[in-house]
């Protein structure tokens, strides 16, 4: 297929990240005194995070580009007034079963239906070995009540590699003024670690382990909340795909632990650069600028790469369809427990839209051979599923229907008018 009519070109400021977002809140509800949070996403995710801290007394505003939160302290939280409904979203479920055994209140965790599938004993064990109770369904996902008490420290190994796990565990103890340490490698997602560091936190960090030492007390934070490179990565690959495309993507967070899917893009061939890099309340910021025009080429993705880019991973497989041989990621079992199966999820819809791919037991093959890709896509309710066939959807030839496209509410509810700005339809 000729990818030569498609037309990308411009400038976009691509909404605020997830993760920070959802932990700009939690950390604000826990400061002493008020903090300022800027830019914040307003996605359904954060949208849970938000219900949720209401729940548990906190004087959460309705969410704007920039809010004010008066904090309850570290134990400051009261037991949940209703079910804590944390909709779609896992890092809502993890990071707030953390505050609330920490905080020694008790609440019922439920969600929608792909949440309440998705795995909570890699908190309830950390949580339990700490002293705190957790009722869990046999099935191991939500309902989820956790009965918080007078917890003790713990030296906990992150085997699944995942921040909310050490997330989770970090927040329990902090509430509870226990000391923690994560062991992991390699190194998820650090945004916890640089928040809570921020505000007074004593948290050391090396190449294997983070380490929490309790505080009385955390200050309050003023943070404006960089662009998400997760949502970035989508406008990333559409301007690679495009043979005169060009965009610039402003103000993106670039922390290292987040941008495995530019190293990857890059390695395939993709032309970009990083521009007025700066750092801004802890975290790194920069322009992603991507140049397309180049042919690209498959690679191989492993293990010690994937939690950099664990949520670009359909993505990276959509790409790969226009991508020259083979591209393979392996070691990514993880997307099995995700908002879906997204090994199952992206190579079935790969498949029946014409492209040649194959699912392996922990991640997935795919040659690129520049189909052309009819069909309808089922998402599952999976908005980074959506939003990567978009993508496809985009370019010239392909004719894809997405069954649910109003799933990417989750966590880029502009994303379609986005799309269409950038390619000018
Ligand atoms: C997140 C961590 C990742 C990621 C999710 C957000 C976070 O999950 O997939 O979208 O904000 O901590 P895991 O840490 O469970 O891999």
């Amino acid at each position: 297929m000729s990818t030569s009519a498609l037309h990308v070109a411009g400038e976009l400021l691509v909404p605020g990240d997830k993760s920070i977002s959802h932990r700009s809140l939690i950390c604000s509800a826990l400061a002493e005194g008020t903090s300022r949070v800027r830019s914040i996403l307003r996605s359904a995710d954060v949208h849970s995070t938000a219900g949720v801290l209401r729940a548990l007394g906190v004087d959460i505003p309705a969410l704007g580009d920039d809010i004010t939160i008066t904090g309850v302290g570290l134990r400051g939280l009261r037991d949940a007034t209703s079910d804590l409904d944390c909709g779609n979203s896992g890092t809502s479920t993890r990071l707030l079963a953390g505050v609330v055994a920490g905080s020694g209140v008790t609440g019922r965790f439920i969600g929608d239906a792909s949440l309440s599938r998705r795995p909570m004993r890699r908190i309830a064990r950390p949580l339990e070995a700490m002293g705190a109770r957790v009722e869990l369904p046999e099935h191991g996902g939500l309902p989820m009540t956790i009965r918080g008490g007078k917890l003790h420290d713990v030296e906990w190994a992150n085997e699944t590699g995942s921040a909310q796990v050490k997330s989770c565990i970090m927040l329990a103890a902090l509430c509870a003024g226990v000391e923690a340490k994560v062991v992991e490698s390699p190194r998820s997602r650090d945004h916890t670690e640089r928040m809570l560091a921020s505000q007074g936190a004593e948290v050391w960090v090396n190449e294997q382990s983070v380490l929490l030492h309790p505080v009385s007390s955390l200050t309050p934070l003023d943070v404006t909340v960089p662009g998400d490179p997760s949502s970035a990565a989508f406008f990333a690959a559409l301007a690679a795909l495009s043979p005169r495309g060009e965009i610039l993507l402003r103000r993106v967070c670039v922390n290292e632990t987040r941008i495995g899917f530019l190293a990857a893009l890059r390695e395939m061939g993709g032309e970009i650069e990083l521009v007025g890099r700066e750092r801004i309340a802890g975290e790194w910021i920069a322009d992603v600028q991507v140049r397309g025009g180049a042919t690209l080429r498959g690679i191989s993705v492993v293990r010690e790469a994937i939690p950099t880019l664990i949520d670009e991973l359909p993505l990276v497989a959509c790409l790969a369809a226009y991508a020259e041989g083979e591209t393979r990621v392996t070691g990514a079992e993880e997307l099995r427990v995700k908002e879906s199966d997204r090994i199952a999820v992206v190579v079935g819809n790969l498949r029946t839209l014409g492209a040649d791919a194959e699912e392996l037991p922990d991640g997935f093959v795919v040659r690129g051979t520049s189909p052309v890709l009819r069909g309808r896509v089922v998402t599952h309710g999976d908005h980074r599923m959506a939003m990567a066939f978009g993508i496809l959807g985009a370019l010239p030839g392909n004719e894809i229907e997405i069954d649910d496209p109003d799933c990417v509410a989750v966590s880029y509810p502009s994303f379609w008018n986005d799309l269409a700005a950038v390619t000018g339809t």
